[in-house]
């Protein structure tokens, strides 16, 4: 039986004073919540976040992380960099850095490897454009982003977190109705078990896109949707709770 993983990305939103109130009301909610949870906050909060949440249910982590060990690259923050604020997760290929910084498919890969080799869980993005959607490419497109990722991570596969996340449905207000989120959940389930089936039963495939406590029950009620993983509602403790509660 898979556990049920809400994890919140918050994205660059916060600040040190606007932030308190949120760790210390998710950790104080989250001992009613069955659910794993989990904040992914900007870099410069990850020690404030450590500071808030050692000790709790409620884990940690980052929204990227370098391909690089270390050395001259401006700007970036290294896997090692990241455990050193005990991060248990790090997000690896949103569609924001996908589509914004030009993030391929290989690199995301190399990014994923990274953060197996720290430690880290890698929670890996994948999804498809409302083009790639209303072109009938959903499947290719997500069975493409995925096979550079399952070369990379090898007999590690069982320690990848997978985040489906329709690029459509991100921050827009429209949800994947829980069928057409089943459907690729799936099929990525399928594809990973084509590399090893042990291991694909045991990997939490999360639903991102405009998830929010009305809509969590029937998603998380699907039987390849393991969690989710959420944007703008992560950064109310009221709503991510309730999300938490819904699982
Ligand atoms: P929203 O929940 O704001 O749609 O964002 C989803 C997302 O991109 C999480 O990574």
């Amino acid at each position: 039986m898979r556990a049920t993983l809400i994890a919140g990305n918050w994205k660059m939103n916060g600040s040190l004073a606007s932030n308190a109130g949120l760790l210390d009301d998710v950790r104080a909610g989250s001992g009613a919540s069955r659910a794993q949870l989990a904040v992914c906050v900007p870099a410069p909060y990850l020690a404030q976040a450590q500071a808030a949440l050692t000790g709790s249910a409620v884990a940690w982590g980052a929204q990227d992380l370098s391909v690089h060990d270390s050395g001259a690259y401006t700007g970036e923050v290294s896997a090692a960099m990241l455990g050193d604020f005990d991060c248990t997760y790090v997000i690896v290929g949103h569609s924001e850095r996908r589509s914004y910084h030009g993030e391929s498919d290989e690199l995301v890969a190399q990014k994923t490897a990274r953060a197996l080799a720290a430690r880290l869980v890698p929670i890996v993005c994948v999804g498809e454009t409302l083009a790639e959607r209303e072109q009938g490419a959903t499947e290719a497109v997500v069975v493409r982003q995925l096979k550079p990722v399952l070369d990379a991570v090898g007999s590690d596969l069982a320690k990848i977190v997978v985040a489906y996340e329709p690029v459509w449905a991100i921050g827009t207000g429209k949800t994947a109705t829980p069928e057409m989120a089943q459907q690729v959940h799936e099929l990525i389930r399928a594809t990973l078990a084509q590399r090893d089936a042990a291991a694909a039963q045991q990997v939490q495939i999360l639903y991102g896109g405009s998830m929010k406590p009305d809509n969590a029950k029937d998603l998380l009620a699907m039987p390849d949707i393991d969690g989710g993983l959420i944007g703008g509602a992560s950064l109310k403790a009221a709503d991510f709770l309730a999300i938490a509660h819904a699982a």
